[in-house]
């Protein structure tokens, strides 16, 4: 199995206009240790992205958190003018060191998080403009506001939601369209189940993040081994594909720093499950 092409896994509508083929690429493992400040192989981390067109993934998850900056603008650096490539990105997470994360949400925060975004990417307009988190200490319909304001004047075409439950998606669809969810979702972890149903029901993209529940998923001896080696795959592999076949919502987005790994997981993509497969992973797990 040594198809890499991302094609194979199929193609998904972001907000209904936007195609994209489902198997695509977390751009926050580019960057340096604790997603903090620049990689330490930068040419590796150069490669991988330079390796994307080629592969069919066309579908890049970013944020201006990884690094920060560092991931975004190593994305323009590489792909810029990024034909044929959807570049997601999210805001509303600050940073205060490796590993360190605080979500800030004030409306006038958000925007200037945008306007940066356009700046960094060297665009006009964010394909998918995600909200990293729901800031609890401030209201949500400032957030929510500040993000329709920004779309209706052609800063955002598709607006994105990440760990948020289904109560929250339907708040925020109250005031813009909800074109994508990014919750934390493999194999081995299914608490957003309910969440993947609701965005499944309503052509919501449901963008699994920790795909490879950080690596722990491609590691040998785990519970996929048995059915990886029959299938001449890597666990790694089975997850992806398990997730693939889970619904036709699912957008993956494996993160790599390695050229290597980047062909190993976009091999996944012509990965076909059997249905009894699927089930005993399911049970398994
Ligand atoms: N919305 C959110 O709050 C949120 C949170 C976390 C992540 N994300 C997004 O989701 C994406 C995916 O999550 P993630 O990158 O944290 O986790 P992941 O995709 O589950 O796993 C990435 C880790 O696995 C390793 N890996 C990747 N492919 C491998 C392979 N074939 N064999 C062995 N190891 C492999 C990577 O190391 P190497 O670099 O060495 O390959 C990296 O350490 C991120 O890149 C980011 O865009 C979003």
């Amino acid at each position: 199995m040594a198809r890499f092409d991302a094609s194979a896994s199929g193609t998904f509508l972001i907000g209904g206009d936007i195609e994209v083929n489902r198997l695509g690429f977390g751009a926050m493992r580019i960057v340096g240790k604790g997603i903090w400040d620049e990689p330490e192989r930068p040419d590796a981390a150069r490669a991988t992205l330079a390796k994307l067109p080629e592969l069919g993934v066309n579908l890049i998850d970013t944020a201006d958190s990884y690094g920060p900056e560092v991931s975004e603008r190593l994305i323009r650096e590489v792909l810029h003018p990024y034909a044929g490539l959807t570049i997601a990105t999210k805001a509303g997470l600050t940073r205060q060191g490796p590993d360190l994360w605080a979500p800030v949400g004030r409306p006038e925060y958000l925007r200037q998080c945008v306007l940066m975004s356009l700046r960094r990417l060297g665009v006009e307009r964010i394909d998918l403009w995600q909200l990293h988190r729901i800031d609890p200490l401030v209201p949500r319909d400032e957030q929510f506001g500040v993000v329709r304001d920004m779309q209706n004047e052609g800063l955002i075409r598709h607006v994105g939601l990440s760990e948020v439950s289904v109560e929250e998606i339907e708040a925020a669809s109250a005031y813009f369209r909800v074109a994508t969810v990014q919750n934390l979702y493999n194999l081995g972890n299914r608490k957003s189940e309910a969440v993947l149903d609701y965005a499944e029901a309503n052509g919501i993209g449901f963008i699994p993040w920790f795909p490879l529940a950080a690596g722990a998923l491609a590691q040998e001896g785990s519970v996929l081994s048995k059915i990886a080696s029959r299938l001449g795959a890597t666990n790694g592999q089975v997850a992806l594909a398990w997730l693939l076949e889970r619904s036709p919502v699912m957008l993956p987005i494996p993160g790599t720093g390695s050229v290597e790994h980047l062909e190993e997981n976009v091999a996944a993509a012509a990965l076909d499950l059997s249905q009894d497969d699927f089930e005993a992973l399911e049970r398994a797990v």
